[in-house]
């Protein structure tokens, strides 16, 4: 087989053969396939797209390029959850404790953030002493006894995505939608849940940027999970600003904390219940999402949920005092704070721009040996739809140094915009599965 003549024929935009994609992998992999012509074949996928056929292919070579978990010590159906990346979104901290409390079994394995969007395990390695890499023996027994445990990724799981992720990242060929599609569901599949809840990120802070978009990458993630034989529910929500109010680690482990305890930002909150909800439905603890939504809410009115984080924290290491004691958590050198250039309603907030700024901050990373700072971050004190007068404060920031909090502060300053009237959306845009896709959440 030829890869020149692979190349040539997706440039021609003519379908590939199961064969001709085993071949690539296996030449992405075994390091036979040179840089240069990976990267040809990226961009041509990247102008040329993919048939569904061809994705699912390419996925599952991509999942059998490595290890797989086995999860079948844990009785039931397994969930997994899987957000496409966003400003500030923390939900797993939250999610996952709500729903290990109404009785479904979280076994998570996440990973780190890479430019704009935040990894959940440098959230929780913020909590002083918290060790997210656990042997196989500790995760399967807090996850018998407790229901909960995260863990980095130790296993070789799907290296060609890693390999072919960090060529896309440099040669502009991420945002192509079966190439995200392929790179998220060979994780997942990997991964071994039997069902996963899929949240596609739709807006400024996201990699879809239009409805759309997001939309035809949750169907084609649903598509593959079904001929793989996994159940997938693809929900698309709004990421046309940060998700909630904090951005950066330990002020995001805050705000998750805030949330357990029912007193989160109103856009997050209702996230995680969107989130929650599916997972519960899908691993058979609720009917539908209505009562699932239900139990949710129950365990955090009566602290299930909290407990279960603080179980968590404890199990792995950290201090589960922490949900009374946010002194414990690292603080950022420098604060201060961004004001208003002007009076107004906020229209937007950009959350590329935030995200950059968040960098700047030291928030978060540009390249993998990056080094984070826990402290740093924002929280932003006014929302698309606020009305706000001149001089007033829109956001605290938080950095390690006068230097990088001067250009954080004109980076964020960037991402606000102001007019008469803001439009507001719903969180939930869009909801697929194997039946169908609906806009308005109560079309199901
Ligand atoms: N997340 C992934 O894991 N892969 C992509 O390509 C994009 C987002």
């Amino acid at each position: 087989m030829n890869i020149v003549e692979i190349i040539e024929k997706k440039r021609d935009r003519r379908e590939i053969s199961e064969e001709e994609i085993r071949f690539f992998v296996g030449g992405v992999c075994d390091g036979s396939i040179p840089d240069y012509q990976i990267s040809a074949f990226l961009m041509a996928v990247c102008i040329n797209g993919m048939t569904d056929p061809e994705i699912s292919v390419l996925t599952d070579a991509m999942a059998k390029s490595g290890d797989s978990v086995d999860l079948s010590y844990i009785d039931g159906i397994k969930v997994d959850k899987h957000s496409s990346g966003g400003v500030g979104d923390k939900t797993t901290l939250v999610v996952a404790p709500m729903a290990a409390a109404c009785g479904l079994p979280v076994a998570k394995m996440s990973g780190r953030g890479l430019g704009f969007s935040g990894g959940t395990i440098d959230k929780l390695e913020a909590i002083p002493g918290f060790r997210t890499s656990l042997s196989e023996e500790e995760f399967i027994r807090f996850i018998k006894r407790d229901k909960i445990a995260l863990m980095g990724q130790t296993k070789n799981v799907a290296p060609a995505d890693k390999k072919l992720y960090a060529l896309r990242d440099v040669t502009g060929t991420v945002p192509s939608i079966p190439l995200i599609a392929a790179s998220i569901m060979s994780k997942k599949l990997a991964c071994g849940s039997d069902s996963i809840v899929l949240d596609v990120k739709c807006g400024s802070g996201a990699f879809m940027k239009s409805l759309d978009d997001a939309v035809l990458l949750a169907q084609k993630m649903v598509a593959i999970g079904e001929r793989n034989g996994r159940r997938v529910y693809g929900i698309v929500t709004d990421m046309n600003q940060p998700l909630g109010s904090a951005v950066g680690n330990a002020l995001e482990v805050k705000e998750a904390i805030d949330t357990l305890k029912g007193k989160g930002p109103e856009d997050f909150t209702e996230l995680c219940y969107i989130i929650g909800s599916f997972m519960l439905t899908a691993g058979a603890k609720a009917k539908d999402t209505r009562e699932a939504r239900e139990m949710l809410k129950a365990s955090i009115a009566d602290g299930s949920a909290l407990e279960k984080f603080r179980r968590f924290v404890e199990n792995q290491g950290g201090d589960p005092s922490i949900t009374e004691n946010y002194g414990i958590l690292p603080s950022a050198a420098v604060k201060r704070e961004l004001l208003s250039p002007c009076g107004g309603v906020v229209t937007a907030i950009d959350g590329e721009k935030t995200g950059a700024a968040a960098v700047i901050a030291k928030a978060g990373r540009l390249s993998k040996t990056d080094k984070i700072d826990f402290g740093s971050g924002f929280v932003l004190l006014s929302k698309i739809g606020d009305r706000v007068e001149k001089g007033q404060p829109l956001a605290e920031i938080y950095a390690p140094d006068e230097k990088s909090a001067d250009e954080a502060e004109k980076m964020l300053a960037e991402a606000y915009s102001f007019g008469e009237k803001a439009e507001i959306k719903p969180m939930l845009l869009a909801y697929t599965d194997r039946e169908g896709t609906y806009f308005d959440k109560n079309e199901r």
